[in-house]
């Protein structure tokens, strides 16, 4: 296990999210007043790239149907707009780090 690159602060401002690729791993890291979070990128509904969203304080609303998700804990905070056939997952989370002006997610 082993802290890896992902993305610069830069690239990321405050408010902002960005999708990025760990190994297989679609993930999406979230600007919270500065803090950084990283969870699922992939919306666990229907596969909606939760980077093309809205992010809201800290929830981030998919764009396809918007179901929406705590970024600090991945969980899910709202159904999407269209009948559930079965509950909605929450999104994993990864462990985040800032060293300098670069962002590492944990590679497990
Ligand atoms: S794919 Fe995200 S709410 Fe449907």
């Amino acid at each position: 296990m082993s802290y890896v690159k992902v993305a610069e602060k830069s690239e990321i401002p405050v408010g902002e999210m960005k999708a990025v690729k760990l190994g297989d791993k679609d993930i999406l890291i979230a600007n919270v007043n500065g803090k950084y979070y990283a969870i699922g990128g992939k919306c666990t509904h229907r596969g909606g790239d939760l980077a093309k969203g809205k992010l809201e304080g800290t929830t981030v609303i998919c764009p396809r149907h918007k179901a929406q998700f705590d970024v600090t804990t991945g969980k899910s905070v709202a159904k999407p707009k269209v009948p559930l056939s079965q509950p909605l997952k929450d999104e994993p989370v990864y462990k985040i780090k800032v060293e300098g002006e670069d962002i590492l997610i944990l590679q497990e």
